[in-house]
């Protein structure tokens, strides 16, 4: 296969449909939990109160909470018990939580699979008859402010209309503008869209248009604000690095809706939390596409590559794969300048239903001039059973029985941060 550079491309260039996700650093996932007496002395009794429900704290309940994005909550031990045999089956599977990348490359600051000691933990409980424990050792529940992840969000917007979704049939994307009004700049430290209907909203993007509708035009944007799409999460930014809302921009909403057999109704909502102060980094995302492949009939294995040079010395926080129901593996590779070439980040068994964002523990440092190099393969075989139809030869397109080859980074520049706060 040809390695085709391709330049970085954001929004929506006709007939591309943009798909990268936000950085956010998982805070409250990265709640460590504490390693407990029961973690290091065998014989004592693993209780819920004290070991285990820091544990479901950290690692479940981002999702797995009253409105949340799990179809039921993990929040109260009686919920937990009454899950216990599936938690049991998919902790042990390792579905649950959901992650899917090599644990050999790299790591991760919002990486919410179980340490072994964290897993002998909680199996220990599972098998040991599940004891509540010392009330007092409970600890405080996590504050989740109603059904937003960033906590209490400073302004809230909603879709300007609310739309109703057909029964049946293929709907195209839905696009909306909501003019902001603002006459000073904003410093967003975290975004987060909220379907209005789960059951219909397949994915919302909310991207930013600047006043003159113009953005930088290198391809690397501060331009998309949040993404909603299963196990996405929220949009908040390290510290000291924040998206910046011009004076006079504008949202759009690019909105994908998937019938569900019933006509259905939805009316998203997209929420900011502000920056206490103007940050030293922008917050930049870019997404490494190929558009013109094809996935041969039955292929097993087809390999799809792309490559674009960062045009300046710069700083990556995070990686965000995006292909469709044939996708199957997707690496990130660097090759620096010198010709050293890295693999700083690898989803070996790549699943569709987890639009998921791998954010770095400590953030990548690269030169200008740097390539990042996208491979992907798919799997368009009668193995792979999610393929809607391996007769056919499938190329790109945005729904999702068409493929997508698409590699999200979330950087910054290191000139920004001479710079503080200048343009966008
Ligand atoms: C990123 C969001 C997310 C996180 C984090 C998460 N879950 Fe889930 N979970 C889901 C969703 C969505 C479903 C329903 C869809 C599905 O079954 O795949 C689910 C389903 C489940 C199921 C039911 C599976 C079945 O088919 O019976 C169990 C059990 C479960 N989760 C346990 C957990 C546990 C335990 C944790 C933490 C260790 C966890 N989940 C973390 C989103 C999440």
């Amino acid at each position: 296969m040809e390695l085709r550079p391709l330049p970085l491309s954001f929004g929506s260039p006709p007939g591309v449909a943009p798909w990268a996700f936000p950085w956010a650093l998982l805070a409250a996932m990265l709640v460590s939990s504490p390693a407990t007496a029961a973690g290091t002395a065998a014989n004592a009794e693993v209780t819920w109160a004290r070991d285990v429900a820091p544990l479901i704290q950290a690692k479940c309940q981002e999702c797995h909470r009253p409105k949340g994005l799990a179809p039921f909550s993990l929040v109260e031990y009686e919920q937990v018990r009454a899950w216990s045999r599936s938690i049991r089956r998919e902790v042990g599977r390792g579905t649950m939580p959901p992650w899917g990348l090599d644990p050999e490359v790299g790591e991760w600051a919002n990486d919410p699979t179980f340490t072994p000691e964290e897993r002998r933990r909680l199996f220990a409980w599972l098998e040991g008859g599940m004891p509540f424990g010392d009330e007092a050792d409970l600890p405080p529940p996590r504050e989740f402010h109603d059904e937003w992840s960033i906590g209490k969000p400073d302004m809230v917007f909603e879709m300007p209309r609310e739309v109703t979704v057909p029964a049946e049939g293929v709907v195209a994307y839905q696009h909306f503008v909501t003019e902001l009004g603002l006459d000073e700049d904003l410093w967003v430290q975290a975004a987060e869209v909220i379907p209005g209907n789960r059951q219909v909203v397949h994915h919302v993007i909310v991207f930013l248009q600047p006043p003159g509708g113009r953005s930088s035009g290198d391809g690397f944007t501060n331009t998309m604000l949040d993404v909603y799409a299963p196990g996405s999460p929220p949009g908040i930014t390290p510290p000291g690095v924040a998206r910046k809302i011009p004076a006079g921009s504008k949202l759009l909403w690019q909105v994908h809706y998937t019938p569900t057999g019933e006509e259905q109704r939805d009316r998203s909502k997209f929420g900011i939390v502000l920056a206490d102060e103007p940050p030293r980094q922008i917050l930049r995302t870019a997404t490494v596409v190929d558009t013109d492949f094809e996935i041969p009939p039955y292929a097993s294995d087809h390999r799809v590559e792309a490559e674009a040079t960062i045009p300046r010395d710069a700083t990556i926080y995070s990686f965000t794969p995006h292909m469709h129901y044939r996708g199957k593996s997707m690496d990130f590779l660097l090759v620096y300048p010198d010709g050293r070439e890295e693999l700083v980040c690898s989803i070996p068994d790549y699943d569709f239903d987890w639009q998921l964002d791998y954010r770095l523990k400590t953030p990548l440092e690269v030169p200008g001039g740097t390539r990042l190099r996208v491979v992907a393969h798919f799997d368009n075989s009668r193995d792979n059973p999610d393929n809607p139809d391996p007769s056919q030869s499938v190329r790109w397109g945005e729904q999702t029985w068409e493929e997508m080859m698409m590699g999200g980074i979330f950087l910054s520049w290191a000139e920004d941060g001479e710079a503080p706060a200048a343009g966008d």
